[in-house]
């Protein structure tokens, strides 16, 4: 570490990567959506989180510079954000899908998780089934919205921007349930006792990076080769403790 780089690299860092700042790997995500991404000042980018991490662990093997801008996740998981130039890279808790690959390249996955549904201790829903007439919180564009949209039957689906609306209009007593990715509900439920997940979803849903379609073939093998490494040096897993230990 500390810029002491072992031999056999290739050589200027990041110049065959086409990165729209040189040096620096700049990364797109949608803010708060903790453990993934949040913002924290202590930290040189200013944000921390699982993707935020292991991206800062990849970025530091390819001797980049890591740079972390709050976008709209809608556009995000679009592509429109990517192919507009905007970042060399998404960093979302974005889930591979099949419709996303229409406009997104991926890294390998680096994450597997779980839908869920978050409500109130109180509020009496028990699952899915209890939802008729029942509003239930998503975020526009995620695979959680469209989970709802198959499965609650005869709920309203109210569709917030980001996880910073969604989840205070739970608390405002707004909307009766979110159903969001199951780490993430996971933490409001540590964060608020009033509230807990009463139902999990096995969606087989893995997280991966994101590149505009087509255009970073060289960054993506550099990040999916860095990221073995980390996985074969124990990085992965420190960073995976940090957040997700039992
Ligand atoms: N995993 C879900 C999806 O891909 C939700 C991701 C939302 N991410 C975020 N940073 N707000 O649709």
């Amino acid at each position: 570490s500390g810029g002491n780089d072992a031999g056999g690299d290739e050589a200027p860092a990041g110049d065959d990567y086409g990165l729209i700042e040189a040096g620096t790997l700049t990364v797109c995500s949608d803010i708060p959506y903790a453990p993934f991404e949040f913002e924290d000042p202590s930290t040189e980018t200013g944000y921390s989180g699982f993707d935020i991490d292991l991206l800062s662990a990849v970025a530091e093997k390819l001797d980049l510079k890591l740079a972390v801008q709050d976008v709209g996740f809608d556009a995000l998981q679009s592509g429109t954000t990517l192919a507009a130039d905007q970042c060399d890279i998404g960093a979302s808790a974005m889930t591979i899908t099949e419709e996303r690959e229409a406009n997104l390249d991926f890294s390998d996955p680096y994450y597997d998780s779980l839908q869920s549904l978050l409500v109130r201790t109180d509020s009496g829903i028990k699952s899915i089934d209890d939802l008729d007439g029942v509003t239930v919180g998503v975020q526009q564009g995620t695979t959680g919205e469209a989970y709802a949209n198959e499965n609650a039957d005869g709920a309203e689906i109210i569709t917030f921007p980001s996880d910073g609306e969604l989840w205070p209009a739970l608390q405002a007593g707004n909307i009766d349930a979110i159903l969001q990715d199951q780490p993430v509900n996971i933490e409001h439920e540590k964060a608020d006792s009033a509230y807990k997940i009463v139902e999990e979803y096995d969606t087989d849903e893995s997280y991966g990076w994101a590149f505009a379609k087509g255009e970073r073939d060289a960054l993506i093998e550099a990040i999916n080769t860095a990221l073995q490494e980390l996985r074969d040096d124990g990085t992965y897993q420190t960073i995976y403790d940090s957040y997700f230990a039992a």
